[in-house]
């Protein structure tokens, strides 16, 4: 086989086989493929495209390119989430302890975010003592026994993905549905998902600008899914404003407390429910989405999905008692309010610009050296349908410095507010078959 007449293929509009693409991605993780024709291939599948079962193949050949975590001795079926990234997302520190206290597996490897916020394992680490690196064994031996386990990624997980990812930033070839879907299918894959709950974020701060786009990767997705033999379910979100109050690590720890309560934010909560059922009837404990809705709130009414939450947090070496009391949490040193600049109703959040806007004090890394600043971040007070006056104060600044009038100038300049504004929808769709 040669590499130079499967870019030719694959150009002329054919499909590879399964055999072609596993030549292709071994050659290029074991470097005998060089990196201009593995450009030149993304290039050819951007233009070109790849049908589902292609997107399959590729799938299993990123997934099967580095190590792969074995979660079989975890008993049950293990369901994983993936969100394509968003503002103030803080639906997996809500979701694990919410899905394991309905007695479902929640195994879960999380990343470091780069840019606005934290990823998962940086809101975590804004619990003290928190320790997220477990060695296989604990990490299963922790799930058996808690139902629940959140682990920083470790290990050479999908190096083909990383070396493509990487070169398809520098070719333009990044945005490929095929190349995206197959991207995100076998980190989870590799990580040991049996079943893939995908929220699909669409507007501003999210990857995909328009619902057409985002529900075209999330079929995409389900049916590769499908053809791997990994049931796979997505909801299509919302990121046209940032998800809930908090943006901010130890502001949405605070804020997943409340929801696991009963009293967090309403997109938040919502959100939850419908990523949270569809885990559950992926996991096989119910048999509907609604029926799973009525276990999770249940759950919540009863305390024991906090209770859940305070025993996951001590199974992984953290003080609990922020628990009962949130002022335990790393706290700024200043709060300052940023106020509306008119009378009306906020039409728009630029959701990016407020993640920037949490950056810029330290709540995310620009760069992989910077060091992030649990305490600091924004609580939003006021979302899109929501009526204000001049001189409210729409946003909290959590601050360690004193000055911050170029957060307020940026808030400021992210809002749009107008004559009227209708609420906006949370959910666009749903995909729950291939
Ligand atoms: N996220 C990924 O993991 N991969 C992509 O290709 C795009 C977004
Ligand atoms: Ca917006």
């Amino acid at each position: 086989m040669r590499m130079v007449d499967l870019i030719t293929k694959k150009q002329a509009g054919n499909a590879l086989t399964e055999q072609e693409i596993y030549f292709i991605i071994n050659g290029f993780t074991d470097g005998s493929i060089p990196d201009y024709q593995m450009s030149a291939f993304a290039m050819a599948v951007y233009f070109v495209g790849m049908t589902e079962e292609e997107a399959g193949f590729l799938t299993m050949a990123m997934a099967e390119s580095g190590d792969q975590i074995d979660l079989s001795a975890i008993e049950g079926i293990k369901v994983d989430k993936h969100s394509t990234g968003g503002v103030g997302d803080t639906t997996t520190l809500v979701l694990a302890p919410l899905v394991a206290s309905c007695d479902v597996p929640v195994a879960k490897m999380s990343g470091r975010g780069l840019g606005h916020t934290g990823g998962t394992v940086d809101k975590f680490e804004a619990i003290k003592g928190f320790k997220y690196e477990l060695s296989t064994e604990d990490f299963i031996d922790t799930v058996n026994k808690h139902k629940v386990a959140v682990v920083g990624q470790s290990g050479n997980l999908t190096p083909a993905d990383k070396k493509l990812y990487a070169l398809r930033d520098v070719t333009g070839t990044v945005q490929s549905i095929p190349l995206i879907a197959s991207s995100i299918m076998s980190k989870k894959i590799a990580a040991g998902a049996d079943a893939i709950v995908l929220d699909v974020k669409v507007g501003d701060g999210a990857f995909m600008k328009t619902v057409e786009e985002a529900e075209e990767l999330a079929r995409t997705m389900v049916r590769i899914g499908n053809h791997v033999n990994r049931k796979t379910l997505a909801v299509i979100s919302n990121m046209n404003q940032p998800l809930g109050w908090a943006v901010g690590n130890a502001l949405e720890v605070q804020e997943a407390v409340e929801t696991l309560r009963g009293e967090g934010p309403e997109d938040l909560t919502q959100l939850c429910y419908e990523l949270g059922a569809r885990m559950l009837v992926a996991a096989e404990k119910v048999t509907s989405i609604e029926e799973g809705k009525e276990l999770l709130s249940a759950k919540i009414a009863s305390g024991e999905a906090l209770e859940k939450f305070r025993e996951f947090v001590v199974s992984q070496g953290g003080d609990a008692s922020f628990v009962d009391d949130t002022s335990l949490l790393p706290q700024a040193q200043y709060q300052i309010p940023v106020p509306a600049l008119t009378n009306g109703f906020i039409s728009d959040w630029v959701a990016n610009e407020v993640g920037e806007a949490a950056m810029w004090l330290g709540a995310g890394r620009a760069t992989k050296e910077d060091e992030i600043d649990p305490a600091v971040g924004l609580m939003i007070h006021a979302k899109v349908g929501d009526a204000v006056k001049q001189g409210d104060n729409i946003v909290t600044i959590y601050s360690n410095r004193e000055n911050v009038d170029d957060v307020i100038a940026k808030l400021q300049a992210a809002v749009t507010i107008s004559d009227s504004a209708e609420a906006a929808p949370l959910i666009y769709e749903t995909i729950d078959q291939a």
